[in-house]
């Protein structure tokens, strides 16, 4: 491993500190072809929140034939009762809510699809069908005090219909939003964004009279994309950004979707512009570079290689 860390050079139009919305442990674990044991998975988040992730997504109650690699969400949140940050969890419906309050969790998200085929692949619904089942969800979170997201997938392309025109996806994020959702996470499920198409959308957003402070960008690196769009997404206003440790992730009812923007190239990036993240770019790489000892290969991430020497 190497200290290395880039030089700090401010530039213009950026905010002074963005809050990392932190998705290894459900967003990537959930593509892993390999369940990992509930313990590895805990002592992951254990090293995540000692890194400085204030955020992290711990897991999904959602049907464990749809995602086996999670079906131990049950089990694995009371081995998390001490840590120190925000675990959120995602909920499909009604039956995974009751299941994620009866454990005291009271960060929840719902996630939506701004396609037909999505929804159907990802929700066995279309798009009016799961908007319905997330009404009572988000009404029932939130009168048990929750917080809830919104994730809106495939916001910039889809494996099944191509383009996915911008009006198409403001207006469903405007519904998503106003089940009563505290913050909407913009989903590059595929990775097909481009920094100009990032603008536009956000855009067409805020015409839609969506603030840009509830608004957070998911963006997957399959061409080597997801940090220009962050920085674009960045220079409009939006400080909640996801990424997963490692660079690990995808989705399993998404073929061509590789993992997330990685969190230490993120955190590389956003130390060089003098942004504050409250992330410990060492502890995290190794943190990373112990993951993929577990999974057996290595990390995707440039900054986990470059920081740690290891092989591709
Ligand atoms: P369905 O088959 O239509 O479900 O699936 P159903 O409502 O007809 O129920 C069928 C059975 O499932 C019943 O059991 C239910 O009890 C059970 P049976 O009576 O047959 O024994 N069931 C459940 N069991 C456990 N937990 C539950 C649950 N709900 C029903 N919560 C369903 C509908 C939504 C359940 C299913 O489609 C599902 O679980 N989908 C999850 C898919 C998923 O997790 N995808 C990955 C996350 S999204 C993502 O990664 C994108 C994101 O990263 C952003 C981006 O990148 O764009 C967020
Ligand atoms: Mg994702």
């Amino acid at each position: 491993m190497t200290d290395a860390l880039p030089m700090r050079v401010p530039a213009p139009g950026l905010p002074a500190r963005v809050t990392i919305h932190e998705v290894g442990a459900r967003d990537g674990l959930q593509n892993e072809k390999t369940t990992v044991p509930t313990a590895v998975k805990a002592e992951f988040i254990h090293r995540l929140a000692a890194a400085g992730l204030g955020t992290i997504e711990a897991t999904s109650f959602v049907h464990p034939k749809w995602v086996p690699q999670l079906a131990d969400a049950g089990e694995l949140m009371p081995l998390l009762a001490d840590v120190d940050a925000h675990l959120p969890v995602l909920v499909p419906n009604e039956r995974g809510l009751e299941h994620a309050l009866a454990l005291g969790v009271r960060e929840i998200s719902v996630f939506g699809s701004a396609t037909e085929a999505f929804a159907k692949a990802n929700l066995n619904r279309t798009v009016d069908e799961s908007l319905a089942m997330f009404e009572p969800v988000v009404a029932k979170a939130r009168a048990a005090g929750a917080t809830v997201r919104g994730y809106l997938s495939m916001c910039f392309g889809d494996p099944w219909e191509g383009s996915v025109p911008v009006p198409q996806v403001a207006a469903v994020a405007r519904r998503l939003y106003d089940l009563g959702c505290d913050q909407l996470s913009l989903g590059d499920t595929i990775g097909v964004a481009t920094p100009g198409h990032v603008t536009a959308l956000l855009a067409a957003l805020e015409d839609q009279g969506l603030p840009v402070d509830r608004l957070a960008v998911h963006f997957h690196d399959t061409y080597g994309q997801a940090l220009s769009n962050t920085l674009a997404a960045l220079q409009r206003g939006v400080t909640t950004v996801d990424a997963s440790a490692g660079g690990l992730g995808g989705c399993p009812y998404a073929k061509s979707a590789t993992g997330n923007l990685a969190t230490e190239d993120l955190v590389w990036m956003l130390n060089g512009l003098g942004i504050d993240t409250g992330v410990d770019l060492h502890r995290l790489t190794a943190t990373s570079v112990w993951m993929a000892e577990q999974l057996g290969r290595p990390s995707p991430s440039r900054t986990v290689r470059a920081l740690s020497h290891q092989e591709s």
